[in-house]
């Protein structure tokens, strides 16, 4: 991903991610669609919000001790609510569902503060908003954000069917201005949006956003293969496959990692993560994905050669930051030293 913002702005980002929770009601429950609804989240004081930018995301603690992470879907204007759209996954392994079926409005959760890794650009001459199904929430942010700012953009947005489309009626006000594209598949890619005609022609400028299914996205990379990198910007809610997350435990080597605070070194051996030697050592780290595209885990490190093997981080980010659910360590001699 490469995300464009200001490097003050990305610090500031970055900085909030120091772990900082806090809990929020949830003041209303609402349907989107077929297996979608909206959570407005308040804080339980009526007191405002953190504020956020467009294409944020919040990790939400769940009651049995699960972490997911969700888009914000409302105007980052207001500072009185957060609001997500949760789709309840066919397979959810306890997240969606858990939602669905076990929170009502008045129960209170514990939330991240919102971070962003698939932020505006501020410099664009025009924006590209490609949305899978319920990828289409974060655009919802950013379309109310491009409106206020009066740049242009354009939304194009597949889903299965109009019963399985979240915010179909604001949808439709931008389809009716020219501003927006929506599709149905009904099951089969091939009847949704045409991709390589959306993507064929880069111009200088534009911006490309993207989020979705796994299928889609890769579907997107692949149309948009000929887009620069500073031009593409995409939300990956699911590992994307690399040569070095694909590596077996067989391929790694151990290595040491050693706490700023108190001195302790441990070793890290094949086939188990910094994460789970924290926790034999009584170190509780958070952690979500534990496939290093969630971004609950960063950790700043102080020296040593980390090997990572996230998809959220970028260039600038890994000079300072890891994720220890994933990273490794180039060097077998040399310990890792993590801020904590
Ligand atoms: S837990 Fe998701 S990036 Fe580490």
């Amino acid at each position: 991903m490469a995300a464009v913002m200001s490097t003050d702005q990305r610090r500031e980002d970055l900085e909030i991610l120091a772990k900082k929770k806090f809990n929020v009601r949830i003041q209303s429950i609402s349907y989107l669609a077929e297996d979608i609804l909206a959570f407005e989240f308040v804080d339980p004081d009526g007191a405002n919000l953190l504020p956020f930018t467009a294409g944020a995301h919040i990790d939400v603690h769940l009651p049995s001790g699960a972490i997911r992470q969700y888009s914000l879907c409302n105007d980052p204007t207001e500072t009185h609510r957060y609001v997500v759209a949760v789709l309840r996954e066919v397979k959810s392994r306890g997240g969606s569902a858990a939602l669905h079926d076990e929170v009502r409005p008045g129960t209170e959760l514990t939330i991240s503060q919102p971070r962003n890794h698939f932020a505006l650009s501020k410099s664009a001459s025009r924006h590209v908003l490609l949305a899978g199904g319920i990828g289409v929430t974060p655009m919802m942010s950013m379309v109310a954000e491009l409106t206020r700012r009066g740049e242009p953009f354009h939304l194009y947005y597949c889903t299965r069917s109009p019963i399985r489309t979240a915010f179909l009626p604001q949808v439709m006000t931008l389809v009716e201005k020219g501003m927006a594209t929506v599709a149905h598949d009904n099951g089969n890619p091939e009847n949704g949006l045409v991709l390589d005609e959306v993507l064929t022609h880069y111009t200088p400028g534009n911006q490309l956003y993207y989020c979705g299914p796994a299928g889609f996205l890769d579907a997107v990379e692949a149309a948009a293969a000929h887009w620069p990198d500073e031009a593409k910007h995409c939300e990956r809610f699911a590992v994307a496959p690399t040569d070095l997350n694909a590596a077996e435990p067989e391929a790694q080597t151990g290595f040491d990692i050693k706490l700023a605070s108190t001195g302790e070194t441990y070793h890290v051996e094949p086939g188990r993560t910094i994460v789970d030697v924290l926790f034999d050592n009584g170190v509780d780290i958070d952690v979500s994905c534990e496939e290093g595209y969630c971004g609950t885990c960063m950790t700043r490190y102080l020296a040593g050669h980390p090997e990572h093997r996230d998809t959220v981080l970028d260039a600038e980010d890994r000079q300072e930051f890891v994720m220890v659910c994933c990273a490794r360590s180039k060097s077998e001699s040399e310990p890792l030293v993590l801020d904590i």
